[in-house]
């Protein structure tokens, strides 16, 4: 398993594929094990990285996890062969804006168009177990939410702009809390508030 887990980070970085760096996954796999997490939502598959490695944390874990480019959904579900985790982990290549679902979860982790947080977050929260958990990836946009300046393109800014909104909709939002952490790219854990 240890192969096929280096195999895809050295295919991530061979093809550009931004999977989550390495701190970041091991966060979210402690997460995971410490609150005995069940059933996940992932809104952004690439090429199944995340995915197989949160199955791997527990057995008795189960993923359903959405994709919209056909190439790296094609990509993932070899990979969740590989892992021989079919039974674990369903892909759906679908945007994840119109994807429907009754299904609850432990853990909703998002990390996919960063321009669509807050409409992730409203579509899925209703899909979230009471005590569950909301999980956002790439909170800190490679330093430049901390420093906007920095950033010279018009479309980059635009897209900065848009996670600084989504971390402020975080904070100010009412019915969770959310505790924000440099790790990796920048990870935030939203619970709902007692
Ligand atoms: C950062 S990558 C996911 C990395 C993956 N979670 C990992 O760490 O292994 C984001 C992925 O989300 C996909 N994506 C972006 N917007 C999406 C949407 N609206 N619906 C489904 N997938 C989307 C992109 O095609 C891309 O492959």
């Amino acid at each position: 398993m240890n192969e096929l887990i280096k195999n895809m980070e050295d295919y991530a970085i061979k093809n550009d594929i931004p999977i989550m760096q390495k701190d970041g996954i091991d966060f979210l796999c402690d997460y995971i094990k410490q609150n005995n997490v069940k059933t996940i939502l992932e809104i952004g598959t690439a090429i199944g990285y995340s995915s197989i490695r949160m199955a791997l944390v527990n057995e008795d874990i189960n993923v359903i996890t959405i994709e919209r480019d056909e190439k790296r959904y094609n990509e993932a579900l070899k990979n969740i062969k590989k892992a021989n985790l079919e039974d674990r982990i369903k892909v759906y290549l679908e945007d994840a804006l119109y994807f429907e679902t009754n299904d609850m979860f432990d853990l909703i982790f998002i990390d996919a168009a960063k321009a669509q947080y807050i409409k992730f977050f409203n579509k899925y929260s209703s899909n979230l177990n009471k005590k569950g958990t909301i999980i956002s990836d790439n909170l800190l946009f490679h330093g430049f939410v901390e420093d906007i300046e920095k950033v010279k393109s018009k479309n980059l800014r635009q897209l900065v702009k848009k996670i600084i909104k989504y971390r402020k909709f975080l904070e100010e939002n009412t019915e969770f809390k959310t505790i924000f952490y440099n790790i990796g790219d920048g990870v935030a854990v939203t619970r709902r508030e007692e």
